[in-house]
């Protein structure tokens, strides 16, 4: 079977650069991305590339090239699933606010909201791929609404996570480490697995792509997260005795990662993982282990978001005590909003728990994220839910000058590891701070010894 028109449910950080990168390499498919977040496919239609909604290195060149050529973006869903072949759904699988498994469990109501759509709306055989993270046997759960709820015609479902990180979006899409397909082993799954992997294989060497059962194709990509995440928490967790003992978090990163069986990446130590993923996706873990009452595999997977929130804390806290035990009144700026650089993505960044920390001692906070807009920063705070929305104003400004946003602060943060921050000139930012001037480096990026020489007071996680 050859698949001639795709349509994607979801336009966000996954839907929209995922489906740019097939739509580029593969010229004779129509791909057509589809939301029901009008505002957000207004921007992917905006004439001026540099406003899609969200920012990727890469993307916006192929967006240009390929956006009314063979890739739409648009609000009619009913449409695009009526003409394609093959549908991805994309859409966010947040953790669950409320009920059974609040706090863990993912919340699965917009993947069903779209299985039964679908259902409603297709006349013809398709193939649903599931590109969302999800828990394992969700598969089984569109199955069963599609073949339900279905017009009678035939659905084939197969998983096809995700591996691509923010910020590194297009390159990971266009030189992936292995594209995962999970589906059926019948007949009619595997017609559907060689669709798919024909899509791929337009750009992706055969034996990087691999096919297997739907479960481990699900529970393969809660395994990837969960092990990444699981060594930011380790060299985290040796960040802190480092600081006790006097060794250097990147030299014992450096030393352990030069043995080929730990190797060298994901060893940075940081002021905390982010993003959308991580968390979500062992807390997700956590709670499956515990519903098959495996309650050790529970806890030994959850001790990785605790040491994640308590890096967050402690990188806080010690913003506090250092300033002399208060930071009321006073200005701190925070270089960086965005969970990493090169993104402008801020879900569960660490910046925003480390702000609520210090708005709770009544610190003014000055932030500055080349990438990341006003309004998001203080709605991440409205969303939290601490204090109000005049309180959040009031005790937040945000930005578009670093030099304007460090004058008269007490103390700088850094929250995100952005290339540009190690090229300011910092003797400029120190004339106009409040003496003694503090640096917190919370990504370990800084060259200590020049700011030491200038006259700040620098600190940096893991030293
Ligand atoms: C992650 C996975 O890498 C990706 O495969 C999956 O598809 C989605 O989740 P992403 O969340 O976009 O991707 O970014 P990633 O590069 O994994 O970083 C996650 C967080 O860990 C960031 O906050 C990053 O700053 C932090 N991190 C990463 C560290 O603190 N230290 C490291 O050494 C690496
Ligand atoms: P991710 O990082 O997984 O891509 P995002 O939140 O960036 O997550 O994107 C998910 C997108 O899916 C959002 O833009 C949201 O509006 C869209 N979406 C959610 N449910 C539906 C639905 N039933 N139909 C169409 N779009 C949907």
């Amino acid at each position: 079977m050859v698949v001639k028109n795709i349509c994607c449910i979801g336009a966000g950080y996954v839907g929209g650069p995922t489906m740019a990168v097939i739509a580029y390499k593969c010229p004779g498919i129509k791909v057509t991305v589809v939301d029901v977040n009008e505002a957000r496919v207004k921007s992917w239609n905006d004439k001026d590339v540099s406003n899609i909604p969200i920012y990727e290195p890469g993307l916006e060149d192929i967006i240009a090239e390929v956006r009314g050529r063979n890739l739409f973006f648009s609000t009619d869903v009913e449409k695009a699933i009526d003409e394609a072949e093959m549908i991805f759904i994309s859409v966010n699988t947040p953790t669950k606010t409320y009920g059974l498994g609040k706090g863990k469990a993912a919340d699965l109501k917009y993947i069903e909201l779209c299985a039964r759509q679908i259902a409603s709306v297709a006349k013809t055989d398709k193939i649903v791929v599931e590109k969302s993270t999800l828990p394992v046997r969700t598969a089984e759960a569109i199955k069963s609404i599609l073949d339900n709820t279905g017009n009678g015609v035939k659905f084939q479902i197969l998983s096809n996570p995700e591996f691509l990180a923010e910020g590194t979006a297009v390159q990971d899409l266009l030189n992936p480490d292995r594209v995962l397909i999970g589906g059926g082993n019948d007949e009619g799954g595997t017609i559907a697995i060689n669709a798919l992997a024909d899509v791929y294989a337009s750009w992706v060497d055969r034996h990087k792509i691999l096919t297997t059962n739907v479960w481990s194709s699900e529970l393969s990509k809660l395994t990837a997260n969960a092990f990444l995440a699981q060594r930011v928490s380790s060299i985290n967790a040796m960040s802190e005795l480092c600081e006790k003992t006097g060794a250097d978090v990147n030299e014992v990163a450096m030393a352990i990662g030069m043995d080929s069986r730990i190797g060298s990446k994901f060893l940075k130590a940081s002021v905390g993982f982010g993003g959308s993923c991580f968390q979500k996706d062992i807390l997700n873990l956590v709670y499956i282990a515990k519903s098959y009452g495996l309650n050790e595999v529970a806890d030994y997977w959850e001790q990785v978001v605790i040491m994640n929130d308590h890096q967050k804390r402690r990188f806080a806290s010690n913003i506090i005590k250092t300033l002399y035990n208060t930071v009321s009144g006073k200005k701190i700026v925070f270089l960086g909003w965005a969970f990493k650089k090169d993104t402008n993505d801020t879900r569960e960044s660490a910046a925003i728990y480390v702000a609520d920390d210090l708005l709770n001692e009544q610190a003014n906070i000055a932030v500055y994220d080349p990438k990341v807009s006003e309004p998001k920063i203080l709605n991440d705070l409205d969303y939290l839910g601490t204090r109000s929305e005049t309180e959040n104003r009031k005790g937040v400004e945000v930005y578009s000058d670093p030099y304007e946003a460090c004058k008269d602060a007490y103390a700088i943060a850094v929250l995100t590891e952005w290339d540009e921050f190690k090229s300011y000139d910092w003797g400029k930012i120190y004339k106009n701070m409040r003496k003694p001037a503090f640096v917190f480096d919370g990504r370990n990026i800084l060259d200590g010894e020049m700011l030491k020489s200038i006259g700040f007071v620098f600190q940096s996680i893991g030293k």
